[in-house]
């Protein structure tokens, strides 16, 4: 096929105006930056939104997006492409061993009954569900507080996954063995690749929607853990602040703010001391 009959039979590309004003809507109503470079991978991940809608092309999904009258629930559908959702089980696990080694004993101590924790940006729950074996584990023995958890996102298909508690098979593998027996039901059928989640941990989560931009969280304001993980690189420095400061706002006096590897509240005036490395305690 010579370039020109190839660039026939492609559909037109999204144009530099189209592309400026999804980056713009993204921006507004997520946070996440969305420069030039970005371009290609947000073309791509729209294909199937455009086929699912009949539509020919990402142009006309603009023209559709922006005129066809339903601008808030088709915004919902791009904010959930424009996401990137990576997570594992255990992902930083120093934050894990921290807890079961130096923040749980410390709350247990004081005698408290019940320990409440949110993952601000929880993806399909990897990182909700790990707390909650964190949590089993700590408590084995009867010597733990119980525990609640709430997991919010911007991303509703990620929320929907993550509520199922039903998982690819190859995704628990840095999940440990004895914990798998415990908290992780194999399918009966076999060479199913399918996990799931055992009732007893999924019932301690709830899953919601929300959206680290809006300006207030409906969320009580006595967590002992907010789990911010891996979004804060998305955001440009002045979200960032206002993100990590609201997030502060629901912490209780001694609750725990933990971030990504590469994130940092350093340098931010809020009310925390860093502990550890990405690990800051509420004073
Ligand atoms: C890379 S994942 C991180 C998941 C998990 N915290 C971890 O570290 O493994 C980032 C998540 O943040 C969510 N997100 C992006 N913008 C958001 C916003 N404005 N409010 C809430 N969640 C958002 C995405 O949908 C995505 O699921």
């Amino acid at each position: 096929m010579t370039n020109a009959v190839q660039a026939a039979a492609l559909p037109p590309g999204l144009s530099a105006r189209n592309y400026g004003r999804l980056a713009q809507v993204i921006h507004d109503a997520s946070g996440i930056k969305m420069p030039a470079g970005k371009q290609t991978m947000l073309e791509g991940r729209l294909r199937r939104r455009v086929s699912a809608l009949g539509l020919p092309n990402v142009n006309a999904y603009c023209d559709y997006l922006f005129d066809g009258g339903d601008f808030e629930t088709e915004l919902v559908h791009l904010i959930n492409v424009a996401t990137t959702n990576k997570t594992d089980f255990f992902r930083e696990p120093a934050h894990f061993d921290f807890m079961t080694q130096i923040a749980l004993p410390a709350i247990a101590e004081t005698g408290r009954r019940q320990v409440k924790l949110w993952s601000a940006a929880a993806s399909v729950g990897a990182e909700a569900y790990t707390l909650a074996m964190v949590m089993e584990e700590f408590r084995r023995g009867g010597r733990g507080p119980d525990y609640s958890i709430l997991a919010t996102d911007i991303c509703t298909e990620v929320l929907n996954q993550a509520a199922s508690g039903r998982f690819h098979s190859t995704m628990i593998d840095p999940v440990p063995l004895d914990l798998r027996r415990r908290y992780i039901l194999q399918s009966r059928n076999p060479g199913a690749e399918e996990v799931r989640i055992v009732p007893a941990l999924r019932a301690k989560i709830a899953f919601a929607r929300l959206n680290l931009m809006d300006n207030a969280y409906p969320v009580g304001s006595d967590m002992d853990f907010v789990f911010c993980r891996n979004i804060l690189i998305y955001f440009d420095k002045p979200t960032q602040e206002r993100v990590l400061s609201r997030l502060c706002d629901h912490l209780r006096p001694g609750g725990y703010l933990v971030l990504g590897h590469s994130e940092s509240a350093v340098g931010v005036s809020l009310p925390v001391v860093a502990v550890v490395n990405t690990i800051f305690q509420k004073v």
